[in-house]
C-alpha cells in the first residue's frame, strides 16, 4: 500500500505533498479508497470521465477487442477500430477530412504545431509564427509549452522554448485582442493560431463568448493563417455543444481531442484536418510526408475503448443527462452568485466555475490546498486551480451527488 515509497507524481513538489489517496476501485461518478470511503469525483479525474468509472459497457468493448487485436504497429497496418473510430469522428466533424492518432493532449497539439508549421513549408511559404491567447495551456511538451503562457510550470525551460505572440484573454480585453490579432497577422509570417475555444481550462476555467472566437478566426483566415483548436479539455460535451468549435461560425482548420474521447478510460488523442492540409503532404517527394509517430499511435485498445465511449455518448440518456446537468448548474451559478461570496461565477455547458476573493489569487495560493484538502474530507474530489473552484462532472453524476458537490463549493 506505500506505492508512494516508489513513484515520482506529477504535478507537486513531492516534499510537501500530502501522501496520495490509495484509490481501490471506481463506480459511477464515485471513486473508493482503501479504508472504504468514497470521493464524488466532481473534476472527472483531470476532465477525462464522462461515462463514470469502470464503465461496464466500455470494459467489454476493450476486453473483447483484446482478444481479438491488443496492438499492431500503425505504420503499413491498419486495423477496424482506428478506421472505424476515424470514420465516425468525421461524421460529427464534417470540415476535416483526415485524422491523425497520437496517445494525449499535448501530443495531438504537437502534431498540430509540426502540421501547420509543415504545411506552409511543403506549400513554399516558409512561415513560422504561432499566435496564442494569454492564460493559454496546451500541454507539458516542448512544444506544447512555446505556444502556452509562460508561468512557473514552464519557468526552467523558457529559453529553450520557441517565441509565441500572445493576444490579450478576449474574455476581459476583447477589442485589444482583436486589434493586436490585425496586427500580428498582418506580418504575413503567421502560420498558425492556437487557441482554447470558449474555456481557457487550466487558466482557471476563464470563458470567453464565441463571437469574439468568430472575429479573430475570420481575421486569421483573411491572413493565410491555420486555425487550430484545442478541443482536449472542452470537446464532447463539456461546454453544451460535442465541441465548443460548434457554437461558432467560423470553423479550425485542425481540432485537437484527447480526454473524454475514451470516457477517460485510455490514453488516445486525435488531430483532425482539412483535406488542403493533407494535399500538402502528398507528394512523390519523401521529404514532405509527415514523419511524426509514436509506439501506441492508433492504439486498437484505446480505439475500441473511444467508439463504445462515443456510442454512450449519443444515447438520449447520456445526452438528457447533459442537459440535466446544464440547467442544474444554472440554477446553482444563480444562486452561487447571490450568495456574494464568489467573484467571477460562470458556466459554460456542464463547466461551473468561481472564484474564492483572496489577497494572492495565484496557482500556488494556499486557498487551492485548503478548499482541496476540506473537500476531501466532505467525500469530494474538487481540484481547484489556484482560487477557482470548478465543478466539471462525469455525465452520470446524480442530482443528489450534484447537491452534495454545490453544497461543497457554498460552504467554501
Ligand atoms: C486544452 C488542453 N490542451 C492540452 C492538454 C494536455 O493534455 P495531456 O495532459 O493529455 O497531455 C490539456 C490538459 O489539461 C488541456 O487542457
Amino acid at each position: 500500500m506505500h506505492a508512494e515509497k516508489n513513484i515520482w507524481y506529477p504535478f507537486g513538489q513531492q516534499k510537501t505533498s500530502r501522501d496520495p489517496i490509495f484509490i481501490t476501485h471506481g463506480k459511477g461518478s464515485k471513486l473508493y479508497d482503501a479504508d472504504g470511503k468514497s470521493y464524488i469525483d466532481a473534476i472527472s479525474s483531470w476532465w477525462t470521465n464522462i461515462h463514470g468509472h469502470a464503465h461496464p459497457y466500455i470494459a467489454d468493448a476493450v476486453n473483447r477487442q483484446f482478444h481479438t487485436l491488443e496492438h499492431v504497429i500503425f505504420s503499413g497496418f491498419t486495423h477496424a477500430p482506428a478506421e472505424q473510430l476515424a470514420e465516425k469522428l468525421l461524421e460529427h466533424l464534417p470540415t476535416f477530412s483526415k485524422v491523425f492518432f497520437s496517445d494525449n493532449g499535448s501530443t495531438a497539439v504537437e502534431v498540430a504545431l509540426k502540421m501547420a508549421l509543415q504545411f506552409w513549408k511543403n506549400s513554399g511559404k516558409d512561415k513560422q509564427g504561432i499566435i496564442a491567447l494569454d492564460g493559454a495551456y496546451h500541454g507539458d511538451t516542448f512544444g506544447s509549452m512555446s505556444v502556452s503562457e509562460r508561468d512557473a510550470f514552464t519557468a526552467p525551460f523558457h529559453a529553450l522554448l520557441f517565441d509565441s505572440i500572445y493576444l490579450p484573454f478576449p474574455g476581459s480585453h476583447p477589442d485589444a485582442a482583436i486589434e493586436q490579432m490585425r496586427r500580428a497577422c498582418a506580418s504575413g509570417n503567421i502560420a498558425a493560431f492556437i487557441y482554447e475555444p470558449l474555456v481557457q481550462g487550466a487558466a482557471g476555467m476563464q470563458m470567453y463568448p464565441p463571437e469574439i472566437l468568430d472575429q479573430l478566426i475570420r481575421i486569421a483566415k483573411e491572413h493565410d493563417v491555420l486555425c487550430i483548436a484545442d478541443e482536449v479539455m472542452t470537446g464532447f460535451y463539456r461546454t453544451g455543444s460535442l465541441f465548443a468549435s460548434d457554437q461558432c461560425k467560423e470553423k479550425p482548420d485542425i481540432i485537437c481531442l484527447s480526454k473524454g474521447i475514451t470516457g477517460g478510460s485510455m490514453p488516445l488523442s486525435v488531430t483532425l484536418c482539412k483535406q488542403e492540409i493533407y494535399d500538402a503532404f502528398y507528394s512523390d517527394e519523401k521529404g514532405k510526408a509527415f514523419w511524426h509517430g509514436h509506439s501506441y499511435t492508433g492504439h486498437p485498445l484505446a480505439c475500441a475503448a473511444a467508439l463504445a465511449s462515443l456510442e454512450l455518448l449519443m444515447l438520449p440518456s447520456t445526452q438528457e443527462a447533459i442537459q440535466r446537468i446544464v440547467k442544474r448548474h444554472h440554477a446553482a451559478e444563480a444562486l452561487l452568485a447571490s450568495s456574494g461570496k464568489f467573484e467571477n461565477v460562470r458556466q459554460c455547458g456542464t463547466i461551473l466555475a468561481v472564484d474564492i476573493p483572496v489577497k494572492d489569487p495565484g496557482y500556488f495560493s494556499n486557498i487551492r490546498d485548503d478548499i482541496y484538502y476540506s473537500a476531501l474530507e466532505k467525500g469530494v474530489l474538487l481540484r481547484p486551480l489556484g482560487n477557482a473552484a470548478y465543478v466539471l462532472p462525469p455525465y452520470c453524476i446524480s442530482d443528489e451527488e450534484l447537491d452534495v458537490v454545490y453544497n461543497t463549493l457554498f460552504e467554501l
